[in-house]
């Protein structure tokens, strides 16, 4: 197939480029146009020390391959650090059309054991990284009326992981703000999604396996079936949607995207229909719910509200169907 998506004259930014995941996106971004800043702050998996070589030597392959880039080594997990990423892009290259959040490491424990500096490392560099990048960048997007946003999410936090509630923790936040970017930015040409990749990258290193001493999560381990996964739980099984998600060719935003063994899609936050208590000003009583849990639960009626507004629409179209209004 041809290559028809395209970023000539798109600028990028892509956070923890020099490694894993946000290496491919850089590479074959660049393969298709895009002036590509490498920021990375070259540390090891867990997030210790710091080096310009993984930065450098992905700026070198995509020039050698005849593509524009600039490396970046400043830290995403500062203020200051997300400011001088868009400052590079903007000294460079004189915009930023496309943000991909994507650096980050991993410093895993169990729930109760999770220390301040594990927890603040975490949020600093996921939750509160990719909020230091996209500000600065979002406010260049908005004055240029273009923009992609892709936030790194996991499915972590959106599924579940043991030993990783400080990762879930950042990962699930990363969700609302894509979201409220999606919602603020369709004003100015801004769209937003949130991606879950699945890869083999160097982060496996970092997952000790002490999480199966949980033995309903270990069951959930030993019972997965990964008859579509062999060979394919690799990084360039998740750069064709990400690709996709930030080219001008996409129109969905405020999105939720899943990359696994080959396998795309949308993942979708919904509302059961529920129960629909009495009409009237007296709220029910806990055994009202109680009598009704199955109706609650039920998972044959879903509604997918966009805004926290969209969900009173959901309520009134459930007690329509309910026959209460
Ligand atoms: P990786 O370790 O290969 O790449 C992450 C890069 O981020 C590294 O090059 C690292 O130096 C850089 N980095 C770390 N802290 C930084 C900082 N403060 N400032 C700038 N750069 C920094 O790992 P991988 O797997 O490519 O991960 C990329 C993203 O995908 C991460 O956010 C990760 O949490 C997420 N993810 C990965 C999954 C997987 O299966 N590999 C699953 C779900 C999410």
């Amino acid at each position: 197939m041809a290559d028809t998506i395209r970023y000539d004259n798109r600028v990028a930014i892509i956070t923890g480029a020099g490694n894993g995941l946000g290496k491919d996106y850089a590479l074959e971004m660049a393969r298709r146009g895009a002036k590509i800043v490498v920021n990375d702050l070259g540390g090891s998996g867990s997030g210790e020390g710091a080096s310009h070589s993984a930065a450098d030597l992905v700026v070198q392959q995509i020039r050698d391959e005849g593509g524009e880039a600039v490396a970046n080594h400043d830290s995403v997990a500062t203020r200051e650090g997300g400011a001088a990423i868009v400052q590079t892009a903007l000294d460079t290259f004189g915009k930023v059309d496309i943000c991909i959040a994507n650096a980050g490491f991993l410093r895993n424990n169990r729930f109760e054991d999770i220390t301040d500096a594990q927890l603040d490392a975490i949020l600093d560099v996921h939750l509160k990284g990719a909020f230091y990048v996209a500000q600065p960048a979002y406010k260049v997007m908005r004055r240029n009326g273009y923009g992609r946003f892709l936030f790194t999410g996991s499915a972590s936090a959106m599924f579940g992981h043991a030993w990783q509630a400080n990762y879930a923790a950042a990962k699930g936040g990363l969700m609302g703000l894509s979201h409220v970017v999606a919602i603020e930015g369709s004003a100015y040409g801004i769209q937003s999604n949130l991606l879950m990749p699945t890869a083999q990258s160097r982060l496996a290193a970092e997952m000790d396996e002490g999480f199966k001493e949980i033995p309903a999560f270990a069951a959930t381990i030993a019972n997965a079936d990964y008859a579509a996964s062999a060979n394919r739980i690799e990084v360039p099984f998740n750069t064709p949607l990400v690709l996709y998600l930030v080219s001008e060719q996409c129109t969905s935003t405020h999105g939720i995207y899943s990359a696994n063994s080959g396998r795309f899609a949308k993942v979708r936050i919904a509302a059961a229909e529920g129960w629909m208590a009495p009409m009237g000003t007296t709220p029910p009583s806990p055994e009202d719910v109680a009598a009704h849990w199955d109706q609650i639960c039920d998972g044959s009626a879903w509604y997918e509200p966009l805004t926290v507004y969209d969900e009173f629409t959901a309520v009134a179209a459930a007690a329509r169907k309910q026959g209460r209004i």
